[in-house]
């Protein structure tokens, strides 16, 4: 593993997202680590929490010079978008901790874990749309499941960037660490008390609470494919990755 940091306490796995040069940005390569690590974790009772190794940022999403070059055809391969489901299919819960900005399929890969605490610090935002596609990887729904229509719109629509405290406020975040160093420990507790309860029971709960997600999954990969193939989305990106209108 290159661009995931796995460590081990026990039953509790630590998932460190790990490519600082990039801010985290998910290519392939770290989408396939962090598949790996997940058909490993499912094998016993594991509860995980993903965070980064780099303080002061979460992930930036996905990686544009990958997205880019993806057309249609990459678009229906759910790459981002089977991560997640993978990640939160988990067969016991799952925690992120979040420290910085959190964009994008960052946001949507923490909005996939069972829980999200936050650092003061934190910040999520889904810049998609000015980008010249859509958040196909789960946002679409997660977020207006957890966070209400109204906060969803704002940071669909609008691209809205949404603090610790407005995030705990819509139930986008389920507790605010009291700092950034607090942050480890706060995950560690709450997966401590997770982690006393019965195991089998847990994963039926999960199991349970899946029958509740809606199915929208199939229009967000359909609509994102057609986006793929657009003029609209290789301009914009080569404008981010140019660094123009930024
Ligand atoms: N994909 C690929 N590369 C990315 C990236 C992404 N999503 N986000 C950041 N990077 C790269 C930058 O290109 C830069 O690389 P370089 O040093 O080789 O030029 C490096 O990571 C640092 O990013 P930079 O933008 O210089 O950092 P910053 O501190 O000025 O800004 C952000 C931080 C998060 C505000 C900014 O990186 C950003 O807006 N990223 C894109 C967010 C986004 O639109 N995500 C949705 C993707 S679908």
């Amino acid at each position: 593993m290159t661009l995931v940091h796995i460590r081990r306490e026990d039953r509790l796995w630590w998932v460190g997202l790990d490519r600082p040069d990039k801010h985290n940005a998910l290519d392939q390569a770290m989408v396939d680590e962090l598949d790996a690590v997940l058909n490993e974790a499912r094998r016993e009772p594991s509860l995980l929490i993903v965070h980064s190794t780099t303080p002061g940022m979460f992930a930036a999403g996905a990686d544009i010079a990958e997205l880019r070059d993806r057309d249609a055809d990459a678009a229906l391969l759910a790459i981002n978008a089977g991560l997640f489901e993978r990640l939160e299919a988990h067969r016991w819960p799952t925690i992120a901790l979040v420290d910085g900005p959190a964009f994008g399929g960052g946001c949507e890969l923490a909005l996939a874990c069972d829980f999200r605490i936050a650092s003061p610090d934190a910040v999520f935002a889904q810049p998609e749309l000015s980008l010249g596609i859509i958040a196909g990887a789960g946002a679409n729904w997660r977020l207006p499941q957890l966070a209400g229509l109204g906060t969803a719109r704002r940071m669909l629509y609008a691209g809205a960037r949404v603090g610790a405290q407005e995030a705990l406020a819509a139930g986008l975040v389920d507790e605010v660490a009291d700092s950034a160093e607090d942050l480890n420990e706060r995950g560690r507790a709450m997966a401590a008390t997770i982690a006393k309860r019965s195991w089998r029971a847990l994963e039926l709960t999960k199991l349970a609470l899946r029958s509740r997600r809606p199915a929208t999954t199939t229009f967000d990969l359909a609509a994102q494919a057609l986006l793929f193939d657009g003029e609209d989305k290789h301009d914009r990106m080569t404008a981010f990755l140019e660094r123009r209108n930024r």
